[in-house]
C-alpha cells in the first residue's frame, strides 16, 4: 500500500502543477491507480478520464500534461498513453523501496494497525458421533486460514466452531447404546464405535419399530435435561471432539468457542417470543413459519407442531448472542453452499426483526464440494475418506517422496518433521488453490506434485531461500540495487510489492485462494531468477543486494504460507 500512496501522491501533485485550477475534490482516491496487465506498460498506471469533465479537456491531453510533470530523473518515468499516465519505477530505486519496506516490517509485511472490528468466523461446525471427514475439510481451512488474514489486519477474530450437537439422532444413539453399548466398547472404539452403534440402530429399527419410540423417548430426555440421558451425551460429545481435536492439532487449528447447536437449548425463547411480538410468526398447518413469499423465498420454518426448534431457529439465537456477547463488526459462516437458502432465510428473518445489520454484516462463505480421485463421497455407501486418514497418508507419501528427493534429511527427526509440514501443506493448498465456489477434485498425483502448481513447490521454494541465506551468512557490504535491475529481479520484486494488496481483497472477497496464487506466483518468480542468476558470485555489494531479495522473498513465502494455514519449512 505505501508504494500505492507514494506513486498516487507523487502523480496529484503533477497535475496540480499542470492544472493549477484542478480542485482536490476532482481527484480520484489511491484506489483509482491500477496495476497495468503488462509490465512493459509500468508498475501503476493513473486513469485520467474522470477529469475530463472538470478540466474540459480530451482525457490523452491531460494524461501527457501530467505524465511531463510527473517525471522524477532519479526515481522513476511517467509516459502518457491514450488517457493513461504510465508510471515507471527506476528500477534501482524501486529494489531499494521494497526491499527495505519488507526487511522493515518482518513477518508483519502487509498488516493493518488495530482496526478496533471484531469479526465471529462460524467455521468447521462438526457434527457430534460423525467422524471427521473430507467433507468438512474446506470449512476448517477455509475459515482458519480467514482468521489469520484478519488478524494480520488488525481485527479481532473469534473463531467458532458451531458443534452440531442437537437432533433426534442423539436419542437413537442413547437408545442404541443402552442395548448394545458399554463404555468399555467405546472408550476402546471412539467416534467409529458410536457410528456403529447408530448404524445398528437403524438395521434393527427396520425389524423392531419399537426402537424408534425408545429413541424418541431418550431424546425427550436429553431435551428435558435428564441427568442420565445427559451425562451419556456429554460423552459421546467429548469422545467425537476429542478425536476432532487430533485433526485440529495437525492443521494447528484452535477455537476461541465450542458453543454449538445445543448451547442455544435455552435461548430460543426470547427468539420466538420477539417473532410473535413483531408479528412475523404465522400458523401454518400446526407449525409456526416466518413467511418469505416476498422474497421469493419458502417460509422459514421456526417451530414444528409438536413444538420442537429447529436448525434455523437455533441460527437466529445464535445470531442475536453473537452480537450481543461479542459486538461483531462482521460475522462470516463458512458454510457449503448447499445452504444457501438456509443462509439468506435466517438473514432475511433478521431483518424482519429490524435488525439492520444483518443485511451489511453477515455473510455466507460458501464454497463447493469435495471428490476425491474422482469419486463423490457418500456416507450412505461407505464411501467416505476420513480426514485424520487422508492427512496421515499423505505424510506418509511426502515421507517415501522425501527419501528419495531429498537426501540431505538423513536423520529421521528432520525427515519426519518434513514430512508433516509437506504431506499436510500439500493437502490444505490444494483445498485452497482454486476458487472457494469450485468443486475440488482431489488427486494424490496432483497435490504431491513438487513440480506443480502445489504446496510443495512453494514450500520447496522457501527451503531452498532459507538454504541460501545460510550459505550467504552474514553479509556486510552495502546493497548495490543496479544488480536487481533485470528482468527476474523486477519480476519478483513486483510481486512481492503487490502482495499487501492480495491480503486485502483476499479479506474483501473472503477468498484464501488469493494469497495462495500470490504465494505460488512468488514461488515461481524466484525460481525462474534462482535459475538465470547466480545468487551469491561476483561483487559483495551485488552479493548483498541478492541476498536481501531472497530474504524478502523468504519473508514474504512464509507469510502466504502462514496466512493460508501451511508450515513453511527450513529444509526438505
Ligand atoms: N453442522 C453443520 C453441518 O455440518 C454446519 C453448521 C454451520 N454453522 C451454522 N451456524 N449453521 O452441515
Amino acid at each position: 500500500m505505501d508504494m500505492r500512496l507514494a506513486v498516487y501522491g507523487l502523480l496529484c501533485e503533477a497535475a496540480r502543477t499542470a492544472f493549477p485550477a484542478l480542485k482536490d475534490t476532482d481527484l480520484p482516491g489511491p484506489e483509482a491507480l491500477e496495476f497495468p496487465p503488462d509490465s512493459k506498460l509500468g508498475d501503476f498506471a493513473f486513469p485520467c478520464f474522470r477529469l475530463a469533465r472538470p478540466l474540459r479537456l480530451a482525457p490523452d491531453r491531460i494524461a501527457a500534461a501530467i505524465a511531463a510533470a510527473a517525471n522524477q530523473p532519479q526515481l522513476a518515468t511517467a509516459q502518457a498513453v491514450g488517457g493513461y499516465v504510465n508510471f515507471f519505477f527506476h528500477r534501482g530505486h524501486f529494489a531499494k523501496a521494497v526491499l527495505e519496506e519488507i526487511s522493515e516490517k518482518g513477518a508483519a509485511y502487509g498488516s493493518q494497525g488495530d482496526q478496533g472490528k471484531t469479526v465471529v468466523l462460524d467455521y468447521s461446525s462438526i457434527n457430534i458421533a460423525k467422524r471427521f471427514h473430507i467433507g468438512h475439510l474446506s470449512t476448517t481451512v477455509l475459515g482458519h486460514s480467514l482468521k489469520r488474514i484478519y488478524t494480520h489486519l488488525g481485527w479481532r477474530a473469534i473463531g467458532i466452531n458451531h458443534l452440531g450437537d442437537w437432533g433426534t439422532q442423539f436419542g437413537k444413539m442413547i437408545a442404541a447404546f443402552k442395548r448394545w453399548g458399554d463404555w468399555q466398547m467405546l472408550e476402546a472404539g471412539g467416534v467409529e464405535a458410536l457410528n456403529a452403534l447408530y448404524v445398528r440402530f437403524h438395521q434393527e429399527e427396520e425389524k423392531n419399530p419399537a426402537l424408534t419410540e425408545e429413541g424418541r423417548a431418550w431424546f425427550r430426555k436429553i431435551e428435558e435435561g435428564d441427568s442420565e440421558a445427559l451425562s451419556i451425551f456429554n460423552r459421546f460429545k467429548e469422545l467425537t471432539l476429542a478425536y476432532a481435536q487430533t485433526v485440529y492439532e495437525q492443521l494447528g487449528i484452535s477455537f476461541d468457542s465450542y458453543d454449538g447447536e445445543a448451547f442455544f437449548n435455552d435461548k430460543m425463547d426470547r427468539v420466538i417470543e420477539e417473532l410473535r411480538q413483531k408479528n412475523l410468526l404465522k400458523p401454518d398447518q400446526g407449525a409456526y413459519v416466518v413467511d418469505l413469499e416476498p422474497y421469493k423465498m419458502p417460509p422459514c420454518l421456526i417451530l414444528k407442531s409438536d413444538g420442537a426448534t429447529l436448525y434455523a431457529t437455533r441460527d437466529l439465537a445464535a445470531a442475536l448472542w453473537r452480537k450481543d456477547t461479542y459486538g461483531f463488526d462482521q460475522c462470516l459462516y463458512v458454510v457449503a453452499y448447499q445452504q444457501n437458502l438456509h443462509f439468506k432465510q435466517v438473514f432475511k428473518v433478521l431483518e424482519l426483526m429490524g435488525y439492520d445489520w444483518a443485511a451489511t454484516q453477515m455473510r455466507h462463505v460458501a464454497f463447493g464440494m469435495v471428490s476425491f480421485e474422482g469419486q463423490a463421497m457418500s456416507t450412505r455407501e461407505g464411501n467416505v475418506v476420513h480426514l485424520d486418514e487422508l492427512l496421515a497418508r499423505a505424510v506418509q507419501k511426502a515421507r517415501e517422496i522425501m527419501q528419495v528427493k531429498s537426501p540431505n534429511l538423513a536423520d529421521e527427526e528432520a525427515l519426519s518433521l518434513a514430512a508433516r509440514q509437506v504431506g499436510i501443506g500439500a493437502v490444505v493448498f490444494t483445498t485452497l488453490l482454486n476458487n472457494r465456489i469450485k468443486d475440488i477434485d482431489f488427486w494424490w498425483e496432483r497435490a504431491l506434485n513438487f513440480d506443480g502448481d502445489t504446496g510443495p513447490y512453494t514450500q520447496y521454494a522457501h527451503a531452498r531461500c532459507c538454504s541460501l541465506l545460510a550459505r550467504a551468512g552474514d553479509i556486510q557490504a552495502q546493497p548495490d540495487y543496479a544488480a536487481l535491475e533485470n528482468d527476474e529481479a523486477q519480476a519478483v520484486l513486483r510481486l512481492l510489492s503487490r502482495f499487501p494488496e492480495v491480503i486485502t481483497s483476499a479479506m474483501a472477497d473472503a477468498e484464501p485462494s488469493y494469497i495462495t496464487r500470490a504465494t505460488l506466483e512468488v514461488a515461481k518468480a524466484f525460481n525462474k531468477y534462482y535459475y538465470e542468476h547466480r545468487i551469491l558470485e561476483g561483487e559483495a555489494g551485488a552479493i548483498a543486494a541478492r541476498v536481501l531479495l531472497t530474504r524478502a522473498t523468504r519473508e514474504v513465502l512464509a507469510l502466504g504460507l502462514y496466512l493460508i494455514g501451511v508450515d513453511a519449512p527450513r529444509q526438505m
